[in-house]
């Protein structure tokens, strides 16, 4: 095995994780489309998908490694929310809390003196930059929608979630 039974754990954790939030934002979808707001449901869709994704990534890679896959128990996912705000800021908080999760992977990685995992996390810091900054963008859309969420759904139709250009490639 490429890698110590410790990081083969943590990363089976984190398989549940990564689930965990796939459920979640499927669950925020189905919410949103209840609320007759299509492109956010259509973006929770996209994110559920992503981190079914990741979820894929990090199994890959206990095979790759030699380990034994173990994807634990999975809660709920929650529901119900007062307000569509409350649904992102639920989403935004889950995205800092995996951020946690991989800071702590790569700790768990360092002491262990595994770099073939540190370099395989690195992947997952730099998704994690794009998905907090994207998420916390979305926070800020509907919160300056207040009370117009059809105003905020046609936004993201016409202008989408990224609040900055990408600097240019050459500098
Ligand atoms: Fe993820
Ligand atoms: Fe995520």
């Amino acid at each position: 095995m490429l890698t110590s039974q410790k990081v083969i754990n943590a990363i089976n954790e984190q398989v549940g994780y990564e689930f965990t939030a796939e459920l979640q934002y499927y669950a925020i979808a189905a919410y949103f489309a209840a609320e007759a707001l299509p492109q956010l449901s259509q973006h929770f869709f996209n994110q559920a998908e992503e981190e079914k994704g990741h979820a894929l990534r990090f199994i890959k890679y206990v095979v790759d490694a030699g380990g034994r896959v173990e994807i634990p128990g999975i809660d709920a996912p929650k529901s119900k929310f007062k307000t569509p705000r409350d649904a992102i800021k639920l989403s935004l908080d889950q995205e800092v809390h995996v951020t946690k999760q991989i800071n702590a992977l790569v700790d768990l990685a360092k002491k262990e003196n595994d770099h073939i995992t540190i370099n395989f996390l690195q992947w997952f810091l730099t998704e994690q930059l794009e998905e907090v900054s994207s998420m916390d963008n979305l926070l800020k859309i509907i919160e300056r929608a207040g009370k117009d969420l059809l105003q905020a759904d046609e936004y993201l139709a016409r202008v989408g979630i990224r609040t900055m250009c990408e600097p240019p490639k050459n500098s």
